[in-house]
């Protein structure tokens, strides 16, 4: 009887031993067939970004000038909180805000670095976000760069936006751009 009590208590001990280090368990993985249940979905967005550098409430400040001897203002930086809407008009129904950062990082064309979060306001989307981080050839008429993630319903995203630049004033560098977005989530 003693000895089966003490199996019992070095029995409990073991359990509660491994108990214990299964919760401070630093990583597990499961087998692929249990995280492709979930079926992934295919959305498309389609938005106006408002990038405004004049007036008293600009949408894209500088945050650093252009370097003395840069080449054609490389390595300016730019910080933004940009309006995404519904419609090409500033006045259309905002569904999102554009935040993050776009430097020139080329000394041979226009290629901004991007690195903006695109976060959602509008219906199932709201308080979720997308992130982009690429090349943005700016003087192309259509440019493609990568969706590295997201988060909310965004979870686990991938895929690409296409932008495109539908007006643009050259005195004051303001632009409206349309963007598709192509992104596969679960
Ligand atoms: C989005 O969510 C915020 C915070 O939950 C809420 O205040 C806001 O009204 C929502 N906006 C829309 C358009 O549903
Ligand atoms: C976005 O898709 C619409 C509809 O297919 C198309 O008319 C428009 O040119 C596209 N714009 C871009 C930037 O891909």
């Amino acid at each position: 009887m003693a000895s089966v009590l003490i199996f019992f208590s070095f029995y409990l001990m073991l359990f509660s031993t491994s108990f214990t280090t299964i919760n401070g368990v630093f990583s597990d993985q499961s087998p692929m067939e249990i995280s492709i249940k979930r079926m992934e979905k295919l959305t498309h967005l389609h938005f106006y970004f408002h990038d405004i550098l004049d007036g008293t409430n600009p949408s894209a400040i500088r945050i650093v000038g252009p370097p003395k001897k840069s080449v054609s203002g490389f390595g300016s930086t730019f910080m933004i909180d940009d309006p995404l809407t519904e419609g090409p008009e500033a006045s259309s129904k905002l569904v999102g805000r554009a935040q993050g950062m776009y430097a020139l990082a080329s000394q041979h064309d226009l290629g901004l670095l991007m690195v903006i979060n695109y976060a959602f306001l509008e219906g199932m989307y709201n308080g979720s976000a997308l992130s982009i981080l690429g090349r943005n050839p700016a003087l192309d008429t259509v440019r493609e760069m990568p969706i590295v993630g997201g988060s909310g319903v965004f979870r686990y995203a991938r895929g690409y936006a296409l932008a495109k630049t539908v007006w643009f004033s050259p005195k004051s560098g303001n632009a409206v751009v349309e963007y598709n977005v192509s992104v596969l989530h679960f």
